[in-house]
């Protein structure tokens, strides 16, 4: 069974960032990963460095156009289960799903019943799931994963930050998606700040696993529009983020 690992928090907070050097760790180990980019918006291919041109939401649309005109005896989970090992994007390391915009009008249970089926067992081929999401937990139950080993939440140091952490949390219960654990992650932490975010973490009572500092590599790269993929060993958020990869087992 693959280690599942969804990344969530409020928008800009950093979970793109972060999966990022996640996905950026697990691939100097030997473990078979798949990236999962579950944000509308398709950040992820962009922080890793790779360009992907076709989306789970595209093989959706497909099947959902083109159901009625199969033939009656054709098998939709084959043609389905084939359309997204062809959209898989195959990368040294890890392999990377793009889900995509969401569907348009029309009901896709259908669809979404079959690649759920084809999801559950594609996860059987991998040692480690790890998911950048989309701000906010509303869109979390729709989406194709029924269970959740770590919920990661990244938030910024404000207060407001942390209470949204907190939120999230307290929302989890109510989710269709079995999770876990749940753990915090500060990011984009300053000296002024460090100690008051470990403070209020304790007295909300999340579990604070890091506090990745501004990185200036980060930034840096952000405006030029580069990859955080290949960040050098030295970059403060690649330390942080290993050791907090050691936290979560990865
Ligand atoms: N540790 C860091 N140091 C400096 N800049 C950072 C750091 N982490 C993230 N950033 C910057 O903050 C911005 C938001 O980061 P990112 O896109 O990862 O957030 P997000 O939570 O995925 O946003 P969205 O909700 O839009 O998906 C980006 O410009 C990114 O380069
Ligand atoms: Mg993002």
């Amino acid at each position: 069974m693959a280690k599942i690992i969804a990344v969530t928090g409020k928008g800009g907070t950093g979970k793109t960032a972060t999966t990022t050097l996640l996905i950026r760790h697990l691939t100097r180990t030997n473990k078979v990963v798949l990236a999962v980019d579950a944000d509308p918006d398709t950040n992820l291919p962009e922080t890793l460095g790779c360009e992907v041109n076709r989306t789970v939401g595209d093989i959706k649309q497909f099947m959902q156009d083109e159901r009625d005109n199969m033939p009656l005896d054709s098998n939709k989970e084959s043609i389905l289960k084939s359309k997204l090992y062809e959209i898989l994007e195959e990368m040294p390391g890890y392999d990377l799903v793009v889900m995509g915009r969401p569907e348009g009008s029309g009901c896709y249970c259908y669809v979404n019943n079959l690649l759920r089926g084809i999801m559950d067992k594609l996860v059987n081929n991998y040692d480690v799931l790890i998911i950048d999401t989309e701000a906010g937990l509303e869109h979390f139950s729709r989406k194709i994963f029924r269970n959740v080993d770590d919920l990661v939440v990244v938030t910024d140091g404000s207060r407001r930050g942390m209470r949204t952490a907190e939120r999230i949390k307290d929302l989890v219960g109510e989710l269709e998606t079995d999770v876990s654990n749940i753990y915090v992650i500060a990011n984009k932490v300053t000296d002024t700040n460090r100690e008051v975010i470990a403070e209020t973490a304790g007295e909300l009572g999340l579990e604070l696993i890091g506090m990745v500092p501004v990185d200036e590599m980060i930034a840096e790269r952000d405006l030029a529009g580069e990859p955080l993929f290949d960040l050098p060993d030295d970059s403060v958020a690649v330390q942080e983020i290993e050791k907090i990869a050691g936290k979560l087992g990865l």
